[in-house]
């Protein structure tokens, strides 16, 4: 028999009940990390602010830890640090304009009421990004991750939904695909994932992700006055493809006062500008530059809360392989909330919401650390695997500074920052992280200038799998380690030449969750 919509709901969200219970004592997994209770999480969705909570979406598949037929999960909470799983907001509808998946979009409030915009995806057929396959010959998805493949153009539309009980439960809209094909005249390879705003009182404003096929990655911009009749206006930005690809997913517009900030991510390592917005078009004042330098962060979504501030959020992915992550029955998760900003000469400012104070338990360690050439220091037998690190370093002389953190008594099993002062070099070091098979093991590298006088100002959190490194309010830099030895808990900080003074302060992190531990 047919399932009504409230079945498919109903057993979603037992599915991941079910499989949430046999998650417990897994040290892999993140606890101050959104994240679904159980299965598969790519994309944070439609983040928003909405009477008195703040509620993240995410892509979800319910059913296995592994792409699938994505539905949207949701979390949230009343002041970004306590979090709350809520009901699967909304799920495919088999055989109709959403029956392959729900995909990425926005929450925006529109006539006081909640309003989801997401971008339905009808079938799951595939082509070849070569296109070079013949349409018989096309392969049909599977449950599980797709990598090289792009959607049929005209499998993508998109739709609205909306909530009468405070974001609980969603009605999927009668007008349904508000936009049901592609603007006349434009040849695309992608067509998804909204990112909507306001401009004062004007109407809603829209981009859609997409490439124009041998032109460039593209943002597509809309207008609509009631989220229902959209008319398409022109490209807000089209990018070379030799700097930012040939198809653009999630697009985000961020108003950071004197610039903007155009936010894309382009298959490969997100990507941002910054630069002009005028006459509905977005002129970049320089290169396109990297959102993070690690080697899981996608997809990032952002809000701007009611004090204006910008918020924004990725997908954690997974390091290690597939069948590994899907045997865990969880995979992946978000980035913790970001604040994003323009600093005082117009570049990017990025540093950690300052929420997450909240989650710090009493100091394990919180004092200035004198570092002689080749010497460490254990900082007190400070140690753990959920912890936030603040590191100050002046140095002298010092060229290499290193933190090591899941660190063994023996040394056999840890992870390193290194930065090096004088290559302005910072550097993520994962090769003696693990003994697990095929998990990702490779350094991830930046560079971080320091002005003259400007102290080195790291701070790192760990979250079991996770480690996110904020440097000097400028950059991130998220990755994943899968320690194998329980005893890998240590810290130490050191350096290999010359003399530094640091000033280091450890906190023990709690659990976001108030309804899981
Ligand atoms: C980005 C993305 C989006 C799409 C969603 C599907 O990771 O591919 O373009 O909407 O994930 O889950």
């Amino acid at each position: 028999m047919k399932q009504t919509y409230a079945q498919i709901l109903a057993e979603a969200d037992r599915a991941v009940a079910d499989a949430a219970g046999k998650l417990a004592g897994d040290p892999h997994r993140p606890s101050f990390h959104l994240m679904t209770a159980a299965n598969w999480i790519n994309d944070p969705n439609g983040p928003v602010y909405h009477d008195g909570y703040w509620h993240m979406f995410f892509q979800h598949n319910p059913y296995i830890a592994d792409f699938g037929p994505m539905g949207w999960g949701h979390v949230r909470s009343p002041d970004l640090v306590n979090w709350e799983h809520c009901p699967i907001a909304i799920m495919p509808t088999p055989g109709g304009y959403d029956g392959a998946g729900c995909w990425s979009g926005s929450v925006v409030i529109h006539d006081g009421a909640p309003h989801m915009m997401y971008s339905a995806v009808a079938d799951m057929t595939l082509w070849s990004i070569n296109d070079d396959i013949p349409p018989s010959d096309r392969q049909r998805i599977p449950q599980g991750y797709y990598d090289e493949f792009l959607l049929e153009i005209d499998q993508e539309t998109q739709c609205i939904a909306t909530s009468g009980d405070g974001m609980l439960t969603w009605d999927k809209h009668p007008a349904n695909p508000v936009i049901p094909a592609i603007p006349a005249g434009l040849d695309l390879i992608g067509f998804r994932d909204p990112f909507l705003w306001k401009e004062e009182d004007g109407p809603w404003q829209m981009l859609l992700g997409s490439g124009i096929k041998g032109a460039g990655g593209v943002a597509l911009l809309y207008r609509s006055p009631d989220l229902i009749e959209w008319e398409y206006l022109n490209p807000l930005y089209i990018g070379d493809p030799a700097e930012s690809g040939i198809n653009w997913e999630c697009p985000n517009f961020l108003d950071l006062g004197a610039r903007h900030m155009l936010v894309v991510s382009p298959h490969g390592r997100p990507i941002y500008w910054l630069g002009a917005y005028a006459g509905r078009t977005f002129r970049p004042a320089g290169a396109a530059r990297r959102l993070d330098w690690g080697d899981v962060f996608y997809a990032p979504n952002s809000l701007r809360d009611p004090d204006g501030r910008w918020l924004m959020w990725g997908w954690v992915r997974e390091a290690r392989p597939r069948d590994q992550y899907a045997a865990a029955g969880w995979a992946s998760c978000l980035t913790l909330p970001r604040e994003i900003s323009l600093d005082a000469v117009g570049g990017l400012r990025v540093k950690p919401a300052a929420e997450l104070k909240q989650l710090r338990g009493a100091a394990l360690f919180d004092d200035a650390v004198d570092l002689a050439a080749g010497a460490s220091d254990s900082l007190g037998g400070a140690s753990g695997d959920r912890l936030e690190i603040s590191c100050q370093v002046v140095a002298a002389g010092c060229e290499r500074l290193r933190i090591q953190f899941r660190r063994t008594p023996d040394g056999g099993q840890l992870t390193e920052l290194v930065y090096d002062f004088s290559a302005g070099a910072l550097r993520l070091l994962r090769d003696k992280s693990t003994d697990a098979a095929e998990v990702a093991v490779e350094p991830c590298e930046c560079r971080l200038e320091l002005s003259e006088n400007e102290a080195l100002d790291l701070t790192i959190y760990l979250d079991n799998s996770v480690v996110e490194v904020y440097a000097n309010d400028k950059l991130t830099l998220t990755s994943r380690i899968y320690p194998t030895r329980a005893e890998a808990q240590g810290l130490s900080i050191g350096c290999d030449d010359g003399s530094a003074r640091a000033q280091v302060a450890i906190w023990p992190m709690s659990s976001i969750w108030s309804d899981t531990s």
